[in-house]
C-alpha cells in the first residue's frame, strides 16, 4: 500500500470521529455521505474519491475547535491538493482545490444555493473572499475541472446529514482503501 493511502487511513481512523465544526456530523460521516452521494450519481472512481477526500486538509492541519469562529481560514483545499496530487493526479487534486472556490461561485451565480448554505459554510465565506465578482466566475469556468468542482460542492452541501452512515467505520476505511486503489492505478 502506499504511503500516503496508509497516511490517510490513519487520519480518518484516529480523527474522523471528532465533529465536522458546526454540522451534526463527524468528519468521517460527512466525508462518507460525500462519498456516497457522489457513487450515486454516477461520478467515476476519481470523483468518488474527490469527494470522500475534499477535506482531508481540516485533519492533517488539525486545528482544534472550529476556526472559522476565531476568524481563520485554515486553507484546508489547498493542502488537501497538494498532498494528493502526486499520488492520485489532478482529476482528483483539482475538485478538491476548487470545491471552496467553487461555493463563491455558486454563491455569485445562484441566489437560491446562497440562501440555502449552512452556518458554518456561510461563515467561512467571507473569509474566504465573499461572492465571486464576474471576471472571477468567467476564470473559475476556464479551469479543467470546474464542472467537477461544482458537482464535489453540491455534494458537500448536502453531505451534512445527521444519522445517515449505514457502515460500520472499518467498512467505510475499506471503501475509501479501495477507492484509492482504483484511483491511483
Ligand atoms: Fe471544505
Ligand atoms: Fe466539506
Amino acid at each position: 500500500m502506499h504511503a500516503l493511502h496508509k497516511t490517510i487511513l490513519e487520519l480518518y481512523r484516529d480523527n474522523g470521529d471528532r465533529m465536522y465544526a458546526g454540522e451534526p456530523v463527524t468528519q468521517l460521516e460527512h466525508a462518507w455521505q460525500c462519498g456516497r452521494l457522489a457513487e450515486k450519481s454516477g461520478a467515476n472512481a476519481a470523483l468518488q474519491l474527490a469527494s470522500w477526500l475534499h477535506d482531508l486538509g481540516h485533519l492533517w492541519v488539525n486545528s482544534p475547535g472550529t476556526p472559522t469562529l476565531r476568524g481563520e481560514d485554515d486553507l484546508h483545499e489547498v493542502v488537501a491538493a497538494d498532498l494528493l496530487a502526486p499520488v492520485f493526479g489532478q482529476a482528483v487534486a483539482e475538485p478538491v482545490r476548487l470545491h471552496v472556490q467553487a461555493k463563491r461561485y455558486l454563491v455569485a451565480s445562484n441566489p437560491a444555493y446562497a440562501a440555502k448554505l449552512s452556518q458554518d459554510s456561510s461563515r467561512s465565506l467571507n473569509l474566504q473572499g465573499g461572492p465571486m465578482s464576474a471576471q472571477e466566475c468567467a476564470g473559475f469556468e476556464s479551469k479543467p475541472y470546474f464542472k467537477d468542482a461544482l458537482k464535489l460542492r453540491v455534494w458537500d452541501d448536502l453531505g451534512k446529514k445527521k444519522a445517515w452512515f449505514e457502515d460500520s467505520r472499518e467498512d467505510a476505511l475499506q471503501y475509501l482503501e479501495k477507492l484509492m486503489r482504483a484511483a491511483s492505478s
